[in-house]
């Protein structure tokens, strides 16, 4: 049998393991330091499309207290998602009515936003869901990174007795980046899932972001304190609220 799941359903299962060379650690070291920057002590952390939670549990020793959200409830019940209050939904129409101190997104999750109204809408919420004195930080893939690693994406393997082979293609003309993934369970099931990202212009994030009511404070080359241009890989945005 052959079935095409929705996004981030059947993944989930083994998305840790794909992630296995990710250094979480690292990651969360890095964001720390950004919110120590500015020097927030939030009560609460926000994380946005936070899939599997692998992040927020490296974070939350430093923290109060961490919500981690995400559209896929398949990967929120993740056992990696136990230590947070998880809830399930669209980072461009949160449930909340309170404001955030530190709202973090990590992973190129703002690039499966597929079009401009999408993005709009995310940063709308960050608007309205922003303390004046809290900061968003997200990352984002621009174009360099799906051209320069595209190739590295192919790749297969095994685990809890899935076998996945993930195909990777990026569409330089509708600048859209599609992971492929098909698992093979042992009773012969056959399930595939296509990932989407759109890679949208640098200089796009800065003109979507003002619009908004929002600026940049910094950007970085990601995992660094040096400026990002239109020729990084992946970029680290710090935004805040207009006075
Ligand atoms: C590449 S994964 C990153 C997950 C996690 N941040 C990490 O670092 O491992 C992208 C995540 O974005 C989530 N996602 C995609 N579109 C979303 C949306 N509109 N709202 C909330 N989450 C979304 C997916 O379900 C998936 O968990």
């Amino acid at each position: 049998m052959r079935i095409q799941a929705k996004q981030y359903s059947h993944i989930a299962e083994i998305y840790n393991q794909l992630m296995l060379s990710v250094d979480y650690k690292n990651w969360a070291d890095y964001i720390y330091e950004i919110c120590e920057g500015y020097a927030l002590k939030p009560d609460i952390v926000l994380e946005l499309a936070s899939g599997t939670c692998v992040l927020a549990n490296h974070l939350s020793p430093k923290f109060n207290k961490i919500i981690t959200t995400d559209l896929s409830i398949e990967m929120l019940k993740q056992l990696s998602c136990t230590n947070t209050n998880s809830v399930c939904c669209n980072m461009t129409a949160m449930p909340f009515k309170n404001k955030f101190q530190f709202l973090i997104s990590a992973f190129d999750s703002v690039n499966y936003l597929l079009n401009e109204t999408e993005v709009e809408k995310l940063f709308t919420e960050i608007f309205r869901l922003l303390s004046p004195e809290g900061i968003f930080t997200f990352d984002v893939s621009l174009e360099p990174n799906s051209v320069l690693n595209v190739e590295h994406l192919n790749r297969e393997g095994e685990y809890k007795g899935i076998s996945y082979i993930q195909k990777s293609e990026y569409d330089t003309v509708k600048k859209l980046h599609s992971n492929n993934f098909e698992l093979t369970f042992n009773d012969g099931t056959i399930i595939t899932e296509t990932h989407i990202q759109k890679i949208y212009d640098f200089n796009y994030y800065f003109e979507v972001i003002n619009n908004a009511g929002l600026y940049v404070s910094e950007c970085f080359e990601a995992f660094s304190f040096d400026d990002a241009d239109e020729n990084s890989e992946r970029v680290q945005f710090i935004v805040k609220q207009c006075e």
